[in-house]
């Protein structure tokens, strides 16, 4: 798959050495209770997942936590609040040392309170195994006793069910997007933190392959498949958004700037004039100068939807209501948000979970196509949503390599949102078109 594009846009990071463990918040699983953060060095012998190579005899690679600890980036979650930027941010804010604030921590490590970790859980591990796969101490002693203990024995003992995409995606998006506990605010962004992406499907594969190494081996046939997974991903997505702002409504007053599209502000004063070659209404603008929602993945889901016969109607309405209230009349934010929240299950629903045939892939990539012509993601984080997406469908269609010249292309104009240009993109993307593709 041709995404290393995607990998040259992503912050590279600058890696410190690192420090001492500290005393934690609050952290919220569904897992049994009293269960335990035994630390990632409880998976790291040599004869469990800490092989320096790929192992053939228990199915797993056993090799995950030299992965992990030498090509993952969650293993430098937590080094990277030492860096000068989380220096420089963690000053601007006044929060005391970046590493200390929990409101970093929050996703830069793994936050269990004091009394369910083990002595070797270390706060200094960054965002290590058991912030994805759940609290190991009830499976961690029998885990590895196939045939005798099955994967569903350790389901019941709190392993996490990461192979279905809905789990998975809830897990990635707490800290991608953000929940309950975690949220990447405006005066973060404001104070240097990048602008948060996040595509479950594309980062999901760019993650599990991180540096060419594999964290796990993808089962031919038999688990979920790219478009199923990358669905999961823009309904929860979009599912934590909605939570975000309703927690935000709820308690009053404005919501923070960062629950919008960054773009709606921080952009030219020039109006805009290009309407793509087959201009359509957008159905998810609102009236001029409102303020947007941060909306790329439900912009992908109506794409998808209207693509696939879907209808949209009561989705686009509820969305643009809440999206209105919000600008204009607070005291209804909370109710409309819930309205949307409510009519995104609902697409959900309707858009069903049967797998995808070639013919859906062709449907929802020519759709996104002809919405990105038809100027429908007008800003660069919508048009970098749709961009994942569509390279997915590539590479689905087995058409990425022929296409490869031009998905560099994309991804370089993605690099800089600044240097972002609708009607360069949308040329772009009428030489990506598939049906423009000449055989080999
Ligand atoms: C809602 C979760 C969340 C919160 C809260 C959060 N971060 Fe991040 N941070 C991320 C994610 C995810 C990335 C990776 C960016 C990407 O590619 O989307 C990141 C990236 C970064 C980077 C850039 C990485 C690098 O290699 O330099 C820095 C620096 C950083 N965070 C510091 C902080 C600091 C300091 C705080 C607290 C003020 C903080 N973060 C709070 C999730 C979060
Ligand atoms: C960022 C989240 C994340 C982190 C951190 C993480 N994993 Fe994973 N891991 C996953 C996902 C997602 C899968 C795929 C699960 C599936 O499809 O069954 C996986 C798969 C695996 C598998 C293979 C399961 C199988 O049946 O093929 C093993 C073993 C594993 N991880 C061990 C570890 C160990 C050990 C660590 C720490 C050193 C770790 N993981 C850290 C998310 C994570
Ligand atoms: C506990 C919070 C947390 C969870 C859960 C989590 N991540 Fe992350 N992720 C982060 C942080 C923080 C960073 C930035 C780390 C850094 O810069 O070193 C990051 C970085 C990444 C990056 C690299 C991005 C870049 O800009 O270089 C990818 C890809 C990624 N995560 C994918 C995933 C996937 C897929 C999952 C779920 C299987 C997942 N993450 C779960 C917190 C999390
Ligand atoms: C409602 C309007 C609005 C939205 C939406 C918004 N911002 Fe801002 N942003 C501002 C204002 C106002 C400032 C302060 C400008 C100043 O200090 O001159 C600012 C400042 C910033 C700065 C610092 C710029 C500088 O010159 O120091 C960054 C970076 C930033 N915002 C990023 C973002 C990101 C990322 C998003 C989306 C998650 C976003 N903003 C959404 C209004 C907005």
């Amino acid at each position: 798959m041709m995404r290393e594009g995607m990998w040259m846009r992503l912050a590279r990071r600058s890696v410190q050495s690192l420090l001492l463990c500290l005393p934690m918040a609050a952290f919220a699983a569904d897992v049994p209770k009293d269960a335990k953060h035994e630390g990632a060095a409880s998976c790291a012998s040599s004869l469990c997942h800490g092989s320096s190579r790929p192992l053939d005899a228990h199915g797993v690679l056993q090799n995950e936590y030299v992965t992990w600890s030498q090509f993952d980036p969650h293993s430098s979650a937590y080094r990277v609040l030492l860096n000068a930027r989380s220096r420089q941010m963690a000053a601007r804010l006044r929060i005391g040392p970046a590493e200390k604030a929990p409101q970093c921590l929050a996703c830069h490590a793994e936050v269990v309170p004091a009394a369910q970790r083990s002595p070797r859980h270390q706060v200094s591990d960054g965002v290590a195994c058991e912030s994805c796969h759940g609290p190991s101490s009830k499976w961690l002693p029998t885990h590895h006793q196939s045939p005798a203990v099955t994967h569903a024995d350790n389901l019941a003992r709190g392993l996490a069910a990461l192979e279905r995409p809905a789990v998975r995606a809830e897990t990635c998006t707490a800290c991608h997007v953000g929940d309950a506990t975690r949220y990447a605010s405006h005066a973060m962004m404001a104070a240097g933190h990048p602008r948060l992406v996040f595509d479950l499907e594309t980062y999901g594969e760019l993650w599990r392959t991180s540096g060419g190494r594999q964290h796990y081996r993808r089962a031919p046939g038999n688990g979920a498949d790219a478009p199923e997974i990358w669905i999961a991903g823009l309904v929860t997505a979009t599912q934590r958004q909605l939570d975000l702002i309703s927690q935000q409504a709820a308690r009053g007053g404005m919501a923070d700037f960062g629950v919008y599209a960054c773009h709606s502000c921080h952009r030219d004063l020039r109006v805009a004039a290009f309407g793509g070659d087959t201009p359509v209404a957008d159905p998810l603008a609102g009236a001029p100068g409102e303020l947007r929602l941060q909306d790329g993945n439900a912009r992908l889901l109506i794409v998808v939807a209207q693509s696939l016969g879907v209808a949209t109607r009561d989705f686009t309405n509820a969305w643009t209501r809440a999206q209105s209230a919000l600008n204009r009349e607070p005291a209804r934010a909370a109710a409309a948000v819930a309205g949307a929240r409510a009519a995104l299950v609902r697409l959900h629903a309707a858009l069903g979970l049967q797998r995808w045939q070639t013919a859906e892939k062709q449907r929802v990539f020519d759709g996104l196509v002809r919405a990105a012509r038809s100027d429908l993601f007008p800003d660069p984080a919508a048009a970098e949503q749709a961009a994942m997406g569509l390279v997915m469908l590539l590479a689905e269609l087995d058409l990425d390599r022929a296409r490869k010249a031009q998905i560099d292309q994309l991804f370089a104009m993605l690099r800089d949102d600044n240097a972002f240009d609708r009607a360069r993109f949308s040329r772009i993307l009428v030489q990506l078109d598939r049906k423009t593709v000449r055989p080999p």
